[in-house]
């Protein structure tokens, strides 16, 4: 069997991205024949971005009810938080003590802070903590944890998963004493939709405050945002360049292949902006109204959620607890007798 893993960190509200992006290609992976599915909330990688509890546990109960919502199978799929997994961030130690620093000094969001003190002229440093310098680390721990052999995700995080391979290597070549204790995971990154465009055209992320809610706001603000993302100032009437278009990756990556075609000929042939976002619109909200409301009746009951991830938590270190103790007996942590 193929184990597939992937994780979503619960610092915001769901959005467009996070479903095109990570979980509707994600739940169509989990329903393959010979694939075995591992899903969580990387609760613990969401504090080095966000130290407002309430958020925080706000964005896992909304994490979870829109993976559900979007037809996550519990029963297939093991479903978790990565906090409830203390095997992880045991691992993540015992990883960190064979991680190259120089590996980590390479890593887009430490060099991202970096290069952005460089411009205001403050300390390289400033406002890095060791969470953010780690997090390749962590995000390891979570794949070699369970031995994952795929990995689909943005095109964001394709830099990860090469380090992760890049410790598993080292891990290996360390204790593995002649055989490989870690899978080395292959990266998947779907390319209709590898990175979906916000509000400005920007990859849309929590970070530019650019994104377009799954269902927060219900319809009325899934319009309200689609009608203010940003086009090119040609008017109804001029042909438009579709390839261009935000509001054409947006539609292509829900729609099918003859309608993103004819919704290209359309602004070709001058489709206004205007009726152009209408039709975004009214497609989407086709898709995402069933689904809202499971999310509605999914949040109004978070002791059954509460269930379904104690019960994902239990599978899971069904799996992480042994070879937890394997990893210990290979690095000399063994009890003495
Ligand atoms: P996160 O929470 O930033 O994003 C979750 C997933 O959504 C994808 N994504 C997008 N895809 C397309 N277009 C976008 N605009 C867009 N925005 C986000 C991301 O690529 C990602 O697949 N570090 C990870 C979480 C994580 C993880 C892991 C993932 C922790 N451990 C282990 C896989 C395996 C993150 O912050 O994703």
């Amino acid at each position: 069997n193929t184990r597939v893993l992937t994780g979503i960190t619960p610092s915001g509200t769901p959005h467009l991205g996070n479903y095109a992006g990570a979980m509707r290609p994600s739940i169509e992976a989990s329903t393959q024949p010979g694939v075995d599915a591992f899903y969580f909330m990387a609760d613990y990688h969401a504090l080095i971005k966000c130290d407002d509890p309430q958020r925080i546990a706000r964005s896992r109960l909304e994490i979870a009810a829109t993976w559900l919502a979007a037809g996550l199978d519990p029963e297939h799929v093991t479903f978790y938080r990565q906090s409830d997994i203390p095997e992880i961030p045991e691992l993540c130690w015992m990883l960190t003590c064979v991680t190259p620093k120089g590996l980590m000094n390479r890593a887009h969001a430490y060099k991202a802070n970096v290069d952005q003190n460089a411009l205001r002229g403050t300390d390289p440093d400033d406002g890095v903590t060791m969470g953010l310098f780690s997090y390749p680390v962590l995000m390891a721990a979570d794949i070699l944890m369970f031995n994952a052999n795929k990995v689909p995700v943005g095109r964001d995080q394709i830099q990860h998963l090469e380090m992760t391979r890049d410790i598993a290597q080292r891990f290996n070549n360390l204790y593995g004493g002649g055989r490989d204790l870690f899978v080395l995971p292959e990266v998947q990154v779907d390319d209709d939709v590898a990175t979906l465009p916000g509000l400005d055209g920007r990859k849309m992320s929590k970070s530019y405050d650019n994104t377009i809610p799954l269902f927060e706001g219900g319809a009325k603000a899934l319009r309200a945002a689609i009608m203010r993302i940003v086009t090119d100032s040609r008017g109804p009437g001029e042909p438009k360049d579709a390839e261009q278009s935000h509001l054409y990756m947006l539609y292509r990556a829900f729609a099918s292949r003859d309608e993103a075609a004819q919704f290209r000929r359309q602004l070709e042939e001058g489709m206004g902006w205007g009726d152009a976002k209408t039709q975004l619109y009214d497609y989407l909200e086709n898709i995402l109204a069933p689904m809202r409301e499971r999310y509605i009746a999914l949040t109004a009951r978070p002791d059954r959620i509460e269930d379904i991830l104690q019960a994902g938590a239990d599978k899971a270190r069904k799996l992480s607890r042994p070879f937890m103790d394997q990893l210990r007996e290979a690095v000399g942590l063994r009890a003495v007798a």
